[in-house]
């Protein structure tokens, strides 16, 4: 995005940098996230009207500890350094930080000491922050003051106005930090003076723009719909900027849930007058994945079929493009620390594709976070239940039923992923889970129903709160709930006789099973 007024932040490789972009774009200005190594040749770009150093887990004193260049430290744009940044920043211009063994972690109360600060001044001089370091200040370098304490960290906040440096040992990002929003918005719009022009009724516009002077005016292009929400939202920008000539393909692998298929036809062949080819392949997956229970051997000849008949589609479209829904943080490397920052994820992907049928790729989403995707999606016209759908995995059902995929596990799946989706949406739980599914297991345990004793299967049922599905809990459904769920699974489908619930958080466990 080079048209807005931008916010760079350099990511020293904490886990949370992307929130700290997140925020930042909540006050209306676009951030991106860059390495060490780029740093300083993007601050070249006039749209960049201030910096900020991330957190990291290293110490400054750590041999190979992330760095950057001068031309950072000494650039005249306003810099705001956040734990490791702060030390980094401290350490590299004249002030001493001391190594500690052991590190400060969790909740924290915040002293403001100076109300003519304009990052902190006139907030409420107590509150709450969150704390995760090593290292501490032991001195400032010359022309700091310090601007708020904390019992353990009396360096918790600093500043040198006059040179527009801004520090803080604290994580203003994370939502334990009550003030966080408030303070990284003043950092960006009082500090950097940044007028606030990034929004999606924006990007919506630009974007519109970008795709047909890309595709031109006769250009034809197509995408796979996955029935997810990040290629919704693309089909559907992308059907704006150049109508009919977008064909979107849906193949229908026969792992999805219940009336999936039929959904995706009738939502945007229906509602939105979007071209969906639809391909009945359920056949052809299901003979792909006989005899299969290895997981990631599902998963390999899952993609492959996709990929197979994907281009037998795009070949008889005889497109000139394929558009794709890869959102910014699939091309945000983890480490972005140790080499360049993007990099997109195999999985985002339609395999090699665009190389093997010379398609030219059209990525109109790669600079939003999730969020925005959805606010965008909004815009579009999609329902605001479709644009919160929690996300489902490409392999679909099949890493959802452990051992062989067969259609008729499938369809006890299919009946008792349905009722517990039902009575999630229901009850209102649907919206504050991030993630719900059931798991059919290999697992056959007696049970007893009316005079007879009976042999069936067993179902777990899966729900995770989440922010960024790296980390998860399970969520704390209410008893009484998961009852009327087992209650109605096993009563209405039959090859089912007990069901369970996950209590295991990620990690140790992942959200899926397979
Ligand atoms: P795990 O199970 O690794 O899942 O904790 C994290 C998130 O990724 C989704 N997931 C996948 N999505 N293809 C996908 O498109 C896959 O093979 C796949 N495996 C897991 C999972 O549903 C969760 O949201």
């Amino acid at each position: 995005m080079k048209s807005h007024e931008t916010i760079v932040i350099v990511d020293f490789g904490s886990q949370v940098t992307q929130l700290i972009a997140r925020r930042v774009r909540e006050a209306g200005v676009y951030a991106e996230i860059v390495g060490t190594h780029h740093a300083a040749a993007r601050l070249d770009d006039p749209n960049v009207r201030g910096v900020i150093l991330s957190g990291g887990q290293a110490s400054v004193y750590e041999p190979g500890a992330p760095d950057v260049d001068d031309a950072v430290l000494d650039t005249k744009l306003p810099l705001l350094g956040i734990c490791y940044g702060m030390q980094l920043l401290v350490h590299r211009t004249g002030g001493k930080v001391e190594h500690s063994p052991e590190r400060e972690f969790g909740r924290a109360e915040l002293e403001i000491l100076k109300s003519d600060s304009t990052l902190l001044g006139g907030l409420p001089r107590l509150s709450t922050v969150w704390m995760s370091h090593g290292d501490s200040i032991v001195t400032l370098p010359e022309g700091y003051r310090v601007t708020a304490r904390t019992e353990s960290a009396p360096y918790a906040a600093s500043e040198n106005p006059h040179t527009r440096r801004y520090a803080v040992q604290f994580h203003p990002e994370v939502r334990h930090t009550d003030l966080g929003p408030e303070i990284l918005k003043r950092f960006v719009r009082d500090i950097c003076g940044c007028t606030g022009d990034w929004s999606m009724e924006a990007y919506e516009e630009e974007a519109i723009v970008e795709i047909r002077n890309l595709v031109g005016a006769s250009g034809r292009v197509v995408c796979a719909l996955s029935g997810g929400v990040d290629s919704a939202v693309m089909a559907l920008l992308v059907h704006h900027a150049i109508g009919d000539r977008l064909v979107a393909v849906f193949v229908d692998n026969g792992l999805l849930r219940k009336d999936e298929a039929a959904n995706v036809v009738r939502v945007f062949e229906g509602r939105f007058g979007l071209p969906v080819r639809a391909v009945d392949a359920r056949a052809r997956f299901l003979d792909r994945l006989a005899g299969v229970v290895d997981p990631e051997e599902k998963r390999r000849r899952i993609g492959h079929t996709f990929i197979d008949i994907f281009e037998e589609e795009a070949r008889e479209i005889g497109a000139g493009w394929l558009a794709q829904g890869t959102i910014y943080p699939d091309r945000i490397e983890s480490s972005s620390i140790k080499g360049p920052s993007a990099v997109i994820k195999s999985h985002h992907n339609v395999g090699g594709l665009p190389e093997r049928m010379n398609l030219e790729l059209i990525e109109p989403l790669k600079w939003l976070f999730k969020d925005e995707v959805r606010s965008l999606g909004e815009r579009l016209g999609l329902d605001p239940a479709f644009v919160r759908r929690h996300p489902f995995p490409g392999p679909g059902l099949a890493v959802r039923l452990l051992g062989e995929v067969s259609e008729t596990r499938l369809a006890i799946l299919r009946e008792a992923d349905a009722i517990f989706r039902e009575e999630l949406e229901r009850s209102g739980w649907m919206e504050k889970t991030s993630q719900a599914f059931a798991v059919l297991l290999p697992v056959k345990t007696v049970g007893v129903m009316g005079d007879g004793r009976t042999y069936e299967h067993v179902l777990a049922l899966r729900s995770v709160d989440t922010d960024d599905f790296m980390t998860a809990d399970w969520s704390r459904l209410p008893h009484d709930m998961l009852g009327r769920i087992a209650g109605r699974i096993i009563g209405e489908v039959r090859g089912i006789n007990r069901v369970v619930y996950d209590i295991t958080s990620k990690p140790p466990a992942t959200i899926e099973w397979e």
